[in-house]
């Protein structure tokens, strides 16, 4: 098979590193990919949401399947682009329709779905200008914190958590007044649920599911969770209060729910389904979807994945996945993530990364690298996600902090207490 893989992060190196294992494997390209990904197949230079280019190239290129990484192509219908289209319709593509990709796309829309279908999630509401006075009188009748999301998609900065009704109002204001674009025109009030998180996936053709190692994955800058939300700083797999107990809780009342929700409302869903939970005593409940596997997760969760990866996905666009296995790997993964100084707000790029080939019990994915010159620089906020193998987290921990000392940038930054809650 030929595969077009879309994205240029961490996540897409590891999807990269696993698809380039599989026997069905004839060519690998990435758009537009990074330093990372180009070791394993080649790099193309096309943005994951020019569909014409994609689309070109995918013709040219006899690519049989298109696997979507990030969350934008798939909220903007790259999707129903291919399929749409005389040309490119026998294409398959990993990934929902833009419908499907409503679920990430929009808070108001999943949270909507989420009530249709009896899924466990926070009680909210749903203000845009026309009834903004419900919104500034809830503040005023409900104990905070409180929970403002922009409906739309804001790169991860669209929840802002209150405790204060006074600013929770003006907050309310400025999102409306389209602090976050057109995404925070409708922003919805949640009710705040307490709890420690955790990262579920799933991988569906829209009929069966198969479910995937969990993860917890650590987004504030700071050590203790302190400091501002990033796309992800570390991430480990399994998790250790994730019993089975738990896990099947979360198969009963949450997965099988959203897949039957799907098919019942006719929406065709093909491709890894992300579901943010929170454990609230035992009790899981759905604080997001997202369309797409996780980053930094998905370089903890898919390394321990046994199974051809080529395979699962013609078992998703085939309607056959019920016949495919996936084994999991019973050792535990950790990822670290080496990010720019100064990220996620301003940071310098083209540093030069060394020691890359030092490091020996730990796999290397790259995330904002570019290769200029025969030099491997940092080309984004998070660069390089350090993921080991243990025989427990703080086993693959230890490995990946090795590494983390060898690795070598100007300004190099990371968390030194992934795992520290668990
Ligand atoms: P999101 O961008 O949807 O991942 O949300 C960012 C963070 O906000 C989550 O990781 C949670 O820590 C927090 N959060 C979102 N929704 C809620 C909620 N209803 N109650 C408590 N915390 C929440
Ligand atoms: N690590 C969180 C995310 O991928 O959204």
């Amino acid at each position: 098979m030929n595969i077009l893989l879309i994205g240029s992060g961490g996540r897409e190196h590891t999807l990269a590193w696993k698809i380039n294992q599989s026997n069905k494997l004839t060519r690998l390209f990435i758009a537009p990919g990074n330093a990372g990904t180009a070791s394993l197949g080649e790099n193309v230079d096309i943005k994951v949401d020019d569909f014409e280019m994609l689309g070109k190239f995918a013709f040219e290129h006899k690519i049989d399947m298109i696997v979507v990484g990030p969350e934008v192509p798939l909220v903007k219908g790259i999707h129903d682009y291919f399929s749409e289209s005389r040309e490119l319709s026998q294409i398959a593509v990993i990934g929902p329709q833009k419908r499907g990709a409503m679920l990430e796309g929009s808070k108001k829309f999943a949270n909507e779905f989420m009530l249709r279908n009896n899924i466990p999630t926070a009680k909210f509401i749903s203000i845009s200008k026309n009834n903004i006075e419900e919104g500034l009188k809830y503040f005023e009748s409900t104990p905070p914190p409180f929970v403002l999301k922009a409906d739309g998609l804001a790169a991860g900065k669209g929840v802002v958590i209150l405790d204060d009704a006074g600013k929770a109002k003006e907050e309310l204001k400025l999102m409306l007044e389209g602090k976050f674009g057109e995404s925070s025109k409708t922003v919805v009030i949640e009710e705040f649920l307490k709890g420690i998180e955790i990262s579920i996936f799933a991988l569906t053709d829209g009929q069966s599911y198969k479910i995937l190692p969990e993860a917890k994955d650590y987004k504030r800058i700071g050590e203790n969770d302190t400091g501002l939300n990033t796309g992800g700083m570390g991430a480990v797999s399994p998790v250790p209060f994730a019993d089975k107990i738990f896990l099947d809780r979360i198969e009963k009342r949450i997965i099988k729910p959203t897949i039957q929700g799907l098919i019942k409302e006719n929406i065709v869903y093909k491709g890894f389904l992300y579901f943010g939970l929170i454990n609230c005593d035992g009790n899981p409940y759905v604080i997001e979807y997202n369309v797409r596997m996780g980053d930094p997760e998905a370089e903890v969760v898919i390394p321990r994945m046994e199974c051809d990866l080529l395979d699962l996905f013609d078992g998703v666009a085939n309607n056959s996945l019920a016949e495919k296995q996936l084994g999991i790997d019973i050792r535990s993964v950790a990822t670290v993530m080496l990010v720019s100084g100064g990220y996620p707000g301003s940071y310098d790029k083209g540093k030069e990364i060394s020691n890359l080939n030092e490091v020996k019990d730990s796999i290397v994915f790259h995330a904002g690298t570019k290769k200029v010159d025969g030099k491997i620089i940092t080309n984004g906020g998070r660069v390089i996600s350090i993921s080991s193998y243990g025989k427990d987290f703080r086993d693959a921990l230890s490995n990946s902090y090795k590494a983390a000392e060898i690795i070598n940038f100007e300004k190099k930054y990371y968390r030194r207490d992934i795992g520290f809650d668990l």
